[in-house]
């Protein structure tokens, strides 16, 4: 089965270059590294947008680091929030006493970062930290902020480096912005 996406890349507007996301998820990982010198840390996924992301933060990050995942259900093949969150994969280990550090690709309402961090809280870590490659506060329902964020960027869908529409796009190096013609005929 063929299922290219209506708009390759090649006509997308790019937002946010991989040049611009090395510099920054290089400095994020500088960051967590003075934060917690001498301590480990857990850096907690959420699935699937938030794997490139966490693979790269990973490896600035010069510290004893595990990493574990959340899986929640999303936009699926639309664009907007239903406005419920639900857990459709819990960690496999026990975040109790760890340093835990939730990464995601995108705040955008908030009630999936909110939700999950009240799921992180019942597990009682030693610390809790957000860091998040894109903040979108246009749309913000629930407030929450990011302890390490790379880029705010404003209201448009953004796809690449994770970021999907319809499980497309997810492997672009790049950030782009996703045109209002690959949603009609997505
Ligand atoms: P929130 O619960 O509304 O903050 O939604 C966060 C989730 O919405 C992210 O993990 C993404 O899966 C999805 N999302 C929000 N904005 C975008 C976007 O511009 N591109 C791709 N996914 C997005």
């Amino acid at each position: 089965m063929n299922q290219l996406p209506a708009v390759p890349a090649s006509r997308m507007k790019m937002l946010i270059t991989r040049e611009q996301i090395k510099r920054r998820v290089a400095e994020i990982g500088q960051e967590i590294t003075c934060a917690f010198a001498e301590q480990s840390v857990v850096l907690v996924g959420v699935l699937k947008g938030a794997t490139i992301f966490l693979s790269d933060l990973a490896r600035s990050i010069e510290l004893d680091a595990t990493f574990d995942f959340f899986g929640v259900s999303s936009y699926a093949d639309r664009v907007r929030q239903s406005g419920e969150v639900r857990l459709t994969k819990d960690v496999d280990t026990s975040l109790e006493g760890r340093n835990v550090i939730l990464v995601e690709d995108i705040l955008d309402t908030g009630l999936t970062m909110n939700y999950l961090k009240n799921v992180v809280m019942t597990h009682q870590p030693r610390s809790f930290r957000i860091a998040v490659l894109l903040d979108k506060p246009a749309h913000r329902i629930q407030p929450i902020d990011a302890d390490y964020l790379g880029f705010t960027i404003p209201d448009v869908f953004v796809v690449g480096y994770g970021l999907d529409y319809a499980e497309h796009y997810r492997n672009l190096q790049d950030i782009y912005i996703l045109p209002p013609e690959a949603f009609s005929s997505g």
